[in-house]
């Protein structure tokens, strides 16, 4: 067996014997993703990931993914012990967003509904009135609007303005941006298409306008790997993180999938996109936050914070019940 082998069997042991489920998103490592898929675990967006983490009866969980998805993980489930592969994984939206200016943010603004997304902090959230993911914010933003409720959203600016544009609420927004998803260009997309006439496009929310216009399904992850799969087409153009195309693949092998071009693609970069937060996320990383113990690579939320946080995990989760 080669060492990758053996550091598979040895997290798989090690998952096993601390009765430990590993909760994994789409855009770790692919032998991340094999590994919670062959022991019981999930794959999946950032909203099933937390219902996942919430409902199985394992003790442990080990959530491999960015600081924000362990944190929503323990925000659900208090009791439970959750590990993370490296605690400083984090995100550009969650560094871009911190929670006293963002407190101070809402202060100026009582009048409305404080709106934000799920790549947040636990504090940050602790300040909101709903927390979204990618896959329910349009029906939940739709719904605040239909309501007569004037919204402050935080903190990506192209999911806020993509939601805006699709249910006509009256939304103030924080300025953030993903930093993977922010680098797809709109120009080199319509040549790529051009290239490929029959493909469809499908686009993460987190992209810019000019690439989100162009899209024929526009989703979080797991909407579009079901997209992959659902739609009766044989080529794809797909903008998103790279890691995504691990799943794609399996689940739809005699289908051509492209990357979206990046603002970064070049000859000796063929694969820009590609989070480096996420990449932290290894074998090896499962394997010690299971060996060390002793509240090493846990995650920890204050008591208060994750009492506010909760409420607004759990209206989104109730409203997509
Ligand atoms: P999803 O909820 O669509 O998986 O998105 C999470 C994320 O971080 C995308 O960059
Ligand atoms: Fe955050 Fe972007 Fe990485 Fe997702 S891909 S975790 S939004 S930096």
């Amino acid at each position: 067996p080669t060492q990758r082998d053996a550091l598979k069997q040895r997290a798989r042991d090690l998952l096993a014997q601390h009765r430990a489920v590993l909760v994994a998103h789409y855009y770790v490592d692919g032998d991340l993703q094999d590994l919670a898929m062959e022991t019981g675990g999930c794959v999946s967006d950032s909203l099933e990931m937390a219902r996942f983490g919430r409902d199985h009866a394992a003790q442990t969980l080990i959530v491999a993914g960015v600081r924000f998805m362990g944190e929503s993980a323990k925000i659900l489930s208090p009791h439970k012990r959750v590990l993370m592969p490296d605690l400083d994984a984090t995100c550009s939206l969650d560094l871009g967003c911190p929670a006293d200016s963002f407190a101070a943010f809402c202060d100026a603004h009582p009048d409305r509904t404080v709106v934000v997304y799920a790549n947040t902090s636990a504090a940050v959230k602790a300040r909101a009135d709903w927390m979204v993911t990618s896959s329910c914010a349009l029906p939940i933003v739709r719904h605040l609007h239909e309501q007569g409720q004037k919204i402050l959203w935080a903190p990506d600016r192209h999911l806020g303005s993509y939601v805006q544009r699709q249910s006509g609420a009256d939304m103030l927004m924080w300025n953030g941006a993903c930093i993977v998803h922010d680098e797809f260009r709109g120009i080199e997309l319509e040549l790529l298409r051009r290239e490929h006439p029959n493909a469809k496009v499908l686009v993460h929310p987190e992209s810019p306008r000019n690439v989100v216009e162009q899209a024929d399904v526009v989703g979080s992850t797991a909407q579009l790997l079901r997209a992959v799969t659902e739609l009766d087409a044989q080529e794809f153009i797909v903008a998103t993180d790279n890691g995504m195309f691990h799943r794609m693949r399996q689940a739809a092998p005699h289908k051509k999938l492209f990357e979206a071009p990046t603002a970064g693609n070049s000859a000796t970069c063929k694969s820009c996109a590609h989070c480096p937060w996420m990449a932290m996320n290894a074998l090896q990383g499962v394997i010690d936050c299971l060996e060390q113990g002793q509240g090493q690579g846990e995650v920890f939320v204050d008591e208060p914070v994750r009492v506010k946080a909760e409420g607004c995990i759990n209206r989104m989760l109730d409203f997509v019940a």
